[in-house]
């Protein structure tokens, strides 16, 4: 069996709001109900979690404007992803929710006890992705002049959370006495201060709420170059992974075992996850009509405007990529934002033309996963026969046609094959991602 999560990639932001099956998304995508429904329906469809994108700024990067970012609602507007979590769970038992906070926009302290209360609010269902952020704008809504460059963010990212794993061990396991007859709630002498002095933070501790049910809420990394590796094989109980081919995914996987391995940690408690964008349809020959549809957008000025505004985010906010000429070979840059992400666009396409890239190279890839539910199930199975496990992290559009297309059409096809859960046997985030 293999895990199944769902990457709400572009946030707690708008949603596909025109076009055919968009709903109310244009005025909707600020209120709650959406995302209930999402993570209900995923539940039913034996989903482990939600994972939630954020950012924090408006792009103006590509053209040096934000005009394309705002007529478009290209990751802006975007609300606070954090107070949506326990409304996200509110009508459902076991299906989790991770959202991400980025450790150049939280202090450590903040950090640690809001997971923990939403920890409490969700009944042992949060987990917290933690990430570096991207560009230069959103380092200048917290106090830098710059983003830190990628290799010091991370550095700062591994004390971040070596603090925040100490304030959530701030309390002994046996620290609450709860006793009121004498009355007390809980022993001082089981309540720890931190005392952190590092190069970066200063925190005393101890944290001033209690456990929540998973004591240590689930942990998620998602960058892929090697501190972010590092970063996750030490602290993550998943992290999201690029998924390009078998041989890819298999060596991946085996490296982030090893590397969990060597902080003594057990390989099989980080769950390795794809990011993977399927294909779906009635039929097989349904599924190639739209494909054959989106390949054909993908030659439009629509979409290459997109992916070029994308590659300008991703670069960390460096290369202005509306500047270069579409017909001359690919730029050699990679910036200071996702390098992973960038070095698919740049590395071995030296001799393509910009223009080449941006319309063939796609920076999450299908995998072969384009047939009817039962077509994608088998070949779903397949794929993680050969790479060793643990599971797939689905991109797709979302909408609540979308939404019912993966819970209600493929969850049905995998679980037919005995490939992905029949219900939950635990209540947690972190027991169910462990159970297998
Ligand atoms: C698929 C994917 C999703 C990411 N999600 C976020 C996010 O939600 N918010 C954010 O600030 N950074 C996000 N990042 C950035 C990374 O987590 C990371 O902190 C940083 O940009 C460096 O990435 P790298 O390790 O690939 O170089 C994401 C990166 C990838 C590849």
């Amino acid at each position: 069996m293999f895990h199944l999560g769902w990457f709400l990639g572009n946030g707690f932001g708008i949603q596909p709001w025109h076009g055919p099956f968009t709903g109310r998304g244009m005025t909707e995508w600020t209120k709650p109900d959406m995302y209930r429904d999402m993570t209900s329906a995923l539940e039913r469809g034996g989903f482990d979690f939600v994972f939630i994108e954020d950012t924090s700024m408006i792009e103006d990067t590509y053209g040096g404007s934000a005009d394309l970012t705002l007529a478009r609602g290209f990751m802006a507007p975007k609300n606070d992803p954090m107070p949506l979590v326990p409304l996200m769970t509110q009508h459902s038992k076991h299906i989790g929710v991770i959202a991400t906070a980025s450790t150049t926009q939280y202090p450590p302290y903040l950090a640690a006890r809001q997971a923990v209360t939403l920890d409490h609010l969700t009944e042992g269902r949060y987990g917290m992705n933690v990430v570096t952020s991207v560009t230069h704008r959103v380092g200048q809504n917290f106090g830098y002049d710059k983003l830190p460059p990628h290799d010091e963010r991370y550095a700062r990212a591994a004390e971040w959370l070596d603090v925040v794993s100490k304030l959530w061990n701030s309390w002994d396991d046996d620290a609450l006495v709860l006793d009121p007859s004498v009355p007390r709630y809980a022993d001082a002498a089981k309540v720890h201060t931190i005392d952190h002095r590092g190069e970066h933070f200063s925190v005393r501790g101890p944290l001033n709420t209690i456990p929540g049910p998973q004591r240590r809420p689930v942990v998620a990394q998602a960058g892929n170059s090697i501190p972010g590796r590092e970063l996750a094989a030490e602290h993550a109980d998943t992290m999201l992974a690029m998924g390009k081919s078998v041989e890819q995914m298999k060596a991946f996987r085996d490296d982030m075992r090893a590397r969990a391995a060597a902080h003594g940690r057990n390989p099989d408690d980080l769950k390795v996850m794809f990011l993977v964008t399927p294909m779906l349809g009635e039929t097989d020959a349904h599924a190639r009509e739209r494909e054959a549809q989106r390949l054909a957008y993908a030659q439009s000025d629509a979409y290459i405007e997109h992916i070029l505004w994308q590659m300008s985010y991703i670069s960390g906010g460096e290369v202005d990529f509306s500047t270069f000429d579409l017909d001359a070979k690919m730029p050699d840059v990679v910036g200071n934002g996702e390098q992973s992400s960038m070095r698919q666009y740049v590395t071995g396409n030296e001799d393509k033309t910009l223009r080449e890239v941006v319309t063939t190279i796609r920076q999450i890839d299908d995998l072969g996963l384009i047939g009817s539910p039962d077509t994608v199930a088998a070949k779903m199975g397949e794929l993680m026969e050969e790479v060793g496990g643990d599971g797939f992290l689905l991109y797709p559009e979302v909408t609540r046609r979308s939404i019912a297309e993966y819970a209600d059409g493929l969850s049905p096809a995998l679980r037919r094959r005995g490939l992905i859960r029949d219900g939950y046997d635990h209540t947690t985030l972190r027991e169910n991602l462990r159970s297998f």
